[in-house]
């Protein structure tokens, strides 16, 4: 018999490509930004230097701007929206590759901290190739935050602002219902989607009006040759997303104590202060009845009201005592783990109790693997030990009949999306190493 790692480790094996690893072998064929940083954590239980070729493939997509793009491109071949759709040539500050004009969370210098922590336990070439690849991209990772604070955190609300709810990595979260309600899709080419023939039902993934808007945001976005300031005056979709900030300060604060490691107090310091600003803007997004955190809808001006997962976003990024272990339990409790209705005790993306809950469609209840793991790597290093290790025994649980699927219907337990995700198996090597 298999074992739970060697299953996981064959995923990966299978969807490697040599310097990067496809984020599902079809349904989504190129390297995706937050994909590839989960999937590096993956790899470094494996291989550290090739979790560091992961890491280093991804920068070839890194913008002049320092923007991470959200897909790298390889070939034009079984996805939409493609090269072709996103027009990134007409773009200034585009790479040399062709890649997507809009980002993802920015979870990558937590990847680089895990990678690094694992390098130096196993010490030896794995610890010499760690830091010789430190070294040389430390400015990369700087800039990307850099450019998260400056070009992306101008809203006085602090938060960092998205332009796409794909920017969001939780594409048709209830988050974004509202905004995404005021989009009016202008004229554009008409288009054929690609996802739909790869998941075994449409009503596990997003639906045709919600493609519409996807598409018309691309539009508005090429209109003005992804120029950053002119985004923020044109898009339809301008949201202060409070989930991504949280991630935005969380992965500045760990590249600050990498960069403290190789001698760059000035950047360390500097990385400090946006983690420090990015937290304290998750923390006034805090809505008093809940106890949960907000996303602000930047062209409303207005608080969105949503029960998702996104409300849990201080967990990620830490804030003070009392407050953490108050969201702790709000987590853990009868509303989110502890729901009866769940067929695994780990946190779904919407509470089964809103009415916008959907058990099997993409991200409006399902549970995804590799955020549950992303909560309990954050549970671990905010000292919340026995947290994590509940929600991880139960979200490893939930891998057992090792279909290392995309995510999973929250109600019944069944496999969604689709099988083989590579994030998926990535998570499953770092709860099993
Ligand atoms: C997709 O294609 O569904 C992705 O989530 C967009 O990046």
């Amino acid at each position: 018999a298999t074992s739970f790692a060697d299953a996981a480790a064959e995923v990966l094996r299978a969807n490697d490509r040599g310097q990067r690893t496809v984020a599902a072998p079809e349904l989504y064929p190129h390297q995706w930004s937050w994909d590839a940083a989960f999937v590096a954590i993956g790899w470094a239980t494996l291989s550290v230097p090739r979790a560091v070729e992961e890491m280093r493939h991804l920068l070839r997509g890194q913008w002049a701007t320092g923007m991470i793009p959200h897909i790298v491109f390889t070939a034009d071949a079984g996805y939409f929206p493609g090269p072709a759709r996103w027009r990134t040539e007409r773009a200034e500050h585009a790479p040399e590759v062709a890649t997507s004009g809009i980002c993802q969370p920015a979870i990558h210098s937590l990847a680089l901290y895990s990678i690094g922590e694992r390098a130096r336990r196993n010490g030896g070439e794995d610890a010499a190739v760690f830091r010789s690849f430190l070294l040389d991209t430390f400015d990369d990772w700087v800039r990307w935050h850099r450019w998260l604070d400056s070009a992306r955190s101008t809203h006085p609300s602090g938060l960092v602002e998205i332009h796409h709810p794909w920017e969001s990595g939780m594409d048709n979260s209830p988050r974004w219902d509202a905004p995404c309600a005021r989009i009016t899709v202008g004229r554009m080419a008409p288009y054929e989607r690609e996802d739909v023939r790869h998941v075994a039902a449409a009503d596990e993934r997003p639906e045709d009006a919600d493609y519409d808007r996807y598409l018309w945001l691309v539009e508005q976005l090429v209109e003005v040759d992804y120029d950053d300031e002119a985004a923020r005056r044109v898009v339809d979709f301008r949201v202060g997303d409070v989930f991504f900030t949280a991630t935005h300060a969380i992965s500045a604060d760990l590249l600050a104590t990498l960069g403290e490691d190789i001698g760059r107090p000035a950047e360390a310091a500097e990385l400090r202060g946006m983690a420090a600003r990015a937290r304290g803007a998750v923390a006034r997004t805090v809505d008093p009845q809940t106890g949960r955190a907000r996303d602000f809808d930047m062209r409303a001006g207005t608080w969105i009201d949503a029960d998702t997962i996104g409300g849990f976003a201080a967990l990620v990024c830490g804030t003070d005592h009392e407050a953490y272990a108050a969201l702790v339990a709000q987590l853990l409790g009868p509303q989110w783990c502890a729901h009866p209705a769940l067929a695994h005790p780990v946190p779904p993306t919407v509470t089964p109790d809103s009415p916008t809950f959907v058990s099997r469609t993409y991200w409006r209840g399902p549970q995804w693997p590799v955020l549950v793991w992303l909560f309990t790597w954050a549970l671990r290093h905010h000292g919340h030990d026995d947290a994590a290790d509940a929600i991880g025994r139960a979200g490893r649980a939930q891998l057992g009949d090792l279909t290392f699927a995309e995510y999973y219907d929250s109600l019944d337990g069944q496999a969604l999306g689709s099988r083989n995700q590579s994030w998926t198996a990535a998570v499953a090597l770092a709860w099993a190493a």
